[in-house]
């Protein structure tokens, strides 16, 4: 049988409620699919951080690239300064363990939950490849006379021809994969980030010729914003830089329901990849069994599909589809209809 370690990182706020219901459904499948996971917990978090004043031993990073995989809930916390534990937990471990894809699938389950008129299930499925370790998530820059009249920031993009080639790549591996549309669009600014995006650009078009079987498409961000609202069916596989991968995904998850419903997972396809929902750890919901454990349900079944049990990942997928389709009255917290852990017990039972 197959068997896989897996790192849990609860983390703060509802991370670890909603995490609980994403085990208690890996745990449905392994026995109906026939692998298993050697789950270990991890104390990582705002909570953590308080009472020690550490965010990430070293050692922890170490262990964790041992790992098939990690599983984590949430990182966030509000009596931390913003920044803290985002760069110290999340973001150093999307940099460590070189997780260069951040792989955000856009897929409506179900039109009741879609704020874009007319748009039904088929309109909304695609999926966004964002750069994961560069652009100007690097740290790239610095203050010069800070606190005074003259200050100056400055705040870098890096674009390696490294980075950015593997990371297309990935996108057009993506669009074979989905079979759907076959086209990979480029979102970038090429008119006016005429070196970043002149790299992307040439780099895009060299690796596409890879690929014959699919096909290339363009657009500048802020008309892929426009096109994510009104014509989202155009698109198949997106492949951005850092920053506006992380922009329009906010976008996709509204246009998919909200954030209950959005997951991604942070891959490096040579090594150890991370899935998360990505709706941060929601303070004002925590321990009230309320919270929606849907994104953090899809996120785990984007684990086990990359892991290489594909066809739990689909049967996850399906039952998280049939729920929300035929149980949940919203996909916000405290308004579903169930509780956190009943929501849990719908998709097992539907499995
Ligand atoms: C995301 C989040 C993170 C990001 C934050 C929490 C650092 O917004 O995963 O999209 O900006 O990447
Ligand atoms: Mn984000």
């Amino acid at each position: 049988m197959n068997t896989y370690k897996i790192a849990v990182i609860g983390g703060d706020g509802t991370g670890p409620e909603v995490a609980a219901e994403g085990i208690k459904v890996l745990k449905a499948a392994e026995s109906k699919f026939g692998f298993k996971c050697e789950l270990v917990d991890y104390d990582i978090g705002g909570d953590r951080y308080l009472k020690t004043g550490e965010i990430l031993p070293d050692s922890i990073v170490e262990e964790l690239k041992t790992f098939d995989s990690i599983y984590l809930g949430a990182i966030g916390h509000p009596d931390v300064k913003p920044g803290v534990l985002e760069k110290g937990i999340l973001l150093r471990l999307r940099f460590e363990l070189d997780q260069y894809v951040n792989l955000r699938p856009v897929i409506l389950f179900d039109k009741r939950f879609c704020p874009l008129k007319d748009k039904t299930e088929k309109d909304i499925d695609y999926v966004v490849v964002r750069e994961n370790t560069e652009g100007l998530y690097c740290g790239a820059g610095g203050f010069t006379k800070k606190d005074t009249e003259n200050e100056v920031a400055i705040q870098e993009s890096i674009n390696t021809y490294k980075g950015v080639q593997r990371c297309v790549h990935f996108a057009f591996q993506q669009a074979r994969k989905r079979n759907k549309q076959k086209t990979v669009t480029l979102c970038g600014k090429t008119n006016v980030l005429t070196f970043a995006f002149d790299l992307w650009e040439r780099t895009f078009h060299k690796v596409a010729k890879n690929y014959p079987d699919i096909k290339t498409d363009y657009a500048h961000v802020d008309a892929t914003c426009m096109w994510m609202v009104k014509n989202p069916e155009w698109f198949d596989v997106i492949v951005t830089d850092n920053m506006f991968g992380d922009i329009i995904t906010d976008l996709g998850a509204i246009t998919q329901g909200g954030m209950g419903i959005a997951a991604g997972g942070n891959i490096n396809p040579d090594g150890v990849s991370m899935f998360e929902p990505i709706g941060g750890s929601a303070p004002k919901y925590t321990g009230k069994n309320v919270i929606n454990p849907m994104a953090a349900i899809c996120a785990l079944s984007m684990m086990v599909d990359i892991l290489g049990e594909e066809k739990a990942a689909k049967a996850i997928e399906a039952s998280v589809r049939k729920v929300v389709g035929e149980k949940l009255d919203t996909l916000s917290a405290g308004k579903m209809g169930y509780s956190t852990t009943q929501v849990g017990d719908l998709v097992v039972e539907n499995l």
